[in-house]
């Protein structure tokens, strides 16, 4: 029987309506999972009018009766774990319908005072704007192999006997470089055990349930957060994130197996934008940008911070698509260039007079390239109602196509709005 695990997966910097479109694909998924990153992201999903914002759980919690799974790969921090159930119904608050893996790492107190010292440490020109959720902090943890674990809060002893020596160390670091106030023993652990309490119910061998829900033919969808070039290897490192953001994440942050896939769907917005620092040479510092930033709301969904807009950057987006193996493109977003007047696409860079096909290895090149820009026609009909490529005016249409056959990747579904029903299907909705 062919699997049926599908990965889902932003193509660009992030925010790219990754919650919108798994929820989309929702109705016939048996289990949501998320793999990797943490309360970092910032997964937006209005159905039926009304707005959530994911940060760790996953965008598939709308569904009632839905297995929604936290996988190993990911950061959790307990407190705004806790805090997103509480802001969910009582039905959608089901405990059966959610699993954290024992093998996650723990986002402590610790890790968010250090993410932001380490930040303003940077100063200007230097830092990396990241989202202060502590998140490059723990993952250091991980990688160190002096990270907590779910499974150490659930025994009070095994997490005193491994907090003490790391709080002291931790203390050390936030006292003498960073000129930060330790932090007092019990302030730690009192609140840790009784995070141990709390999510002990939800705690689960979730790689093993996993492989038996796969085997026995379940639709499982991966979501992913951040993207591709936030990725920790491939992104535009130092301005990335710490975990692996393409597709290839999936595999370690759940136990799967490559082999296990059914389809890779990249997640891309119809123009670019970025939060934080790092290069992004389609960024436009004029009137075309602020408009795309108002008509695209485009404010981070985690911090509030105004996200930098521009054009859609082909050169990128090839890149993130061979990464990812990507089989089809959900484009979002379509919407907001309407009214934008002539689009400019980028096709290539030009590097010390030279064009540059290929997106650079190295951040300090990418951030001295300028765009080569083709310009294609805008439309101005509002389009928020189209529900069929056809019903699209004849530009939009073209900008589409245009997209598939650059990136050589079909485009599988098309948002036109932020609602769940605001899109159009070519091929990536089952029904
Ligand atoms: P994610 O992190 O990839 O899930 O994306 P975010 O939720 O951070 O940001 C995407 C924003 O765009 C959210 O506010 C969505 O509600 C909104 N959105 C998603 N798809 C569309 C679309 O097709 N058109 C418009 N206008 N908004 C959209
Ligand atoms: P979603 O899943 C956009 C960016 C931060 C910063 C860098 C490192 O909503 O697409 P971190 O806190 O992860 O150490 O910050 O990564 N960043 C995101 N940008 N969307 C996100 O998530 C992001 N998560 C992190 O702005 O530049
Ligand atoms: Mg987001």
């Amino acid at each position: 029987m062919k699997n049926n695990v599908d990965l889902l997966v932003g193509a660009q910097w992030g925010d790219e309506g990754k919650g919108k479109v798994v929820d989309l694909l929702g109705g016939d998924v048996d289990i949501f999972v998320r793999y990797q990153g943490g309360a970092n992201a910032g997964h937006t999903v209005i159905a039926d009018g009304e707005k959530v914002v994911f940060h760790l759980l996953p965008s598939g919690m709308l569904y009632p009766g839905k297995l929604c799974i936290l996988g190993n790969g990911l950061v959790i921090d307990p407190e705004q774990f806790l805090k997103e159930i509480a802001n969910l119904s009582e039905k959608q608050q089901d405990r059966a319908r959610l699993a954290i893996s024992p093998r996650a790492h723990v986002v402590m107190p610790y890790h968010k005072i250090l993410d932001q010292a380490q930040e303003k440490a940077r100063g200007k020109g230097r830092k990396i704007g990241t989202t202060g959720r502590g998140i490059g902090p723990c993952y250091v943890d991980k990688y160190s192999r002096c990270g907590l674990r779910i499974e150490d809060l659930l025994d009070a002893d095994v997490l005193r006997d491994r907090l003490t020596p790391l709080l002291e160390e931790k203390n050390q670091i936030l006292t003498r470089l960073y000129g930060e106030k330790p932090l007092p023993f019990d302030e730690v652990y009192e609140p840790a055990r009784q995070w141990g309490k709390t999510l002990a119910p939800y705690v689960d061998d979730v790689a093993a349930l996993l492989r038996r829900a796969v085997d026995d033919g379940q639709h499982v969808l991966l979501e992913g957060a951040q993207a591709a070039l936030l990725d920790i290897d491939h992104g535009t490192y130092p301005y990335v994130t710490s975990s692996s953001t393409s597709a290839a994440g999936a595999f370690t942050g759940t136990g799967l197996s490559p082999h296990d896939l059914n389809r890779v769907i990249a997640v891309a917005k119809a123009y670019t934008t970025r939060v934080g620092e790092g290069p992004m040479p389609t960024e436009d510092l004029t009137e075309a940008g602020e408009t795309l930033r108002r008509n695209g709301g485009e404010f981070g969904a985690t911090t509030g911070r105004p996200r930098r807009c521009g054009w859609l950057d082909l050169v990128g987006l090839k890149y993130s698509m061979a990464l990812n193996g990507a089989d089809t493109i959900a484009l979002t977003k379509l919407d907001v260039l309407t009214g934008i007047g002539p689009i400019k696409v980028c096709v290539a860079y030009e590097y010390e007079g030279e064009r540059l096909d290929r997106f650079p290895v190295s951040t300090r090149v990418l951030e001295a390239v300028k765009p080569i820009y083709e310009t294609l026609p805008g439309w101005s009909d509002d389009i928020a109602g189209c529900r069929t490529i056809d019903s699209l005016p004849q530009a939009a249409q073209d900008y589409v196509r245009y997209i598939e056959k650059e990136l050589n990747v079909p485009v599988g579904l098309i948002a036109v709005g932020a609602d769940r029903d605001q899109a159009i299907n070519c091929g990536l909705l089952r029904s």
